[in-house]
């Protein structure tokens, strides 16, 4: 291993471990797991601790989604969150994660203007926040807005089919590239690849349109209720774990009862700070 090879030598970000190196999860690790036909795990984070457990778990891959406006600053929808609401989160999970490649979404509003407007916003999450590369919603009318961001040195997850940032416009949560519509999402798909984006996310697409998409581009394609032919999948861990309650999109599987768990943990200390057996002797100096 040489020490001058930061592909090869330098462990995790700070470089500080040289005893478990671990190697960062890049653009190219993504693309040789497509061809190696692996699927890639990707899963949204917006913390230290979740990003650290997740990281541990072995996630490929960490998307600060701007669902953390409903996840977590308590909005209806993704679009009121900010930029500057979104850096710190960016930065807690940056900071945590030693293998996962973290993704950084752009807000609604901080990249549709122009091409200019979208890379300086970009700068801000990798110059901010740490971000390893971001990820922004639409097919080929962002075009331009990919290929500025990666020729100036920024890797780009795409995101089509639903897009939640478009939901008005949409009509609402819907199933995208039905019928007719297929073609003009593969269209979608082959220009946000052609425009250098070096992953793309789908939602809400038919599987088999979805199927026929991930055969057809060279880059991975990452399902959120795009059927199992997708090269990797991602869910909103809020949903994937069970924080969150009440009606789930069809494509949530629930993995763990982290409200329950909260639930019982916290009754339990109410119980015994009421009762007075918390703190205990062992508690106290
Ligand atoms: O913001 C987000 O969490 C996302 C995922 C649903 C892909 O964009």
């Amino acid at each position: 291993m040489s020490e001058n090879n930061p592909e090869v030598a330098a462990p995790y970000g700070s470089g500080a471990s040289k005893a478990a190196p671990v190697k960062r999860v890049r653009t190219h690790h993504l693309r040789e797991m497509k061809a190696r036909g692996e699927r890639i795990t990707m899963l949204t984070a917006y913390d230290m601790y979740t990003a650290a457990t997740f990281d541990e778990a072995g996630i490929d891959m960490l998307l600060i989604g701007d669902s953390a406006s409903n996840n977590v600053l308590g909005n209806e929808t993704s679009l009121p969150i900010t930029v500057d609401e979104l850096i710190p989160l960016t930065r807690a999970v940056a900071g945590s994660a030693k293998r996962a490649m973290v993704v950084a979404d752009l807000p609604f509003g901080s990249y549709q203007a122009s091409p200019e407007q979208g890379y300086l916003t970009a700068v801000r999450f990798m110059k901010e926040a740490g971000a390893h590369c971001v990820k922004l919603e639409g097919g080929a009318e962002m075009a331009p807005v990919i290929a500025k961001l990666t020729q100036g040195g920024i890797p780009v997850v795409a995101h089509i089919g639903f897009t939640p940032q478009s939901e008005h416009a949409l009509g609402g949560y819907r199933v995208q590239g039905r019928g007719e519509t297929a073609a003009r999402l593969r269209r979608d798909a082959l220009a946000i690849q052609e425009a250098g984006a070096f992953a793309v996310v789908m939602e809400m697409v038919p599987a088999d349109v979805a199927g026929e998409i991930t055969r057809e581009l060279t880059i991975p394609t990452i399902g959120i209720g795009a059927g199992n032919q997708c090269d990797g999948q991602v869910l909103v861990w809020q949903d994937a774990f069970g924080l969150r309650t009440g009606k789930m999109a069809r494509f949530v599987k629930q993995y763990a009862d982290v409200h329950g768990a909260l639930l019982e943990g916290a009754k339990a200390y109410a119980d015994d700070v009421r009762s007075g057996s918390f703190p205990g002797p062992e508690h106290s100096f």
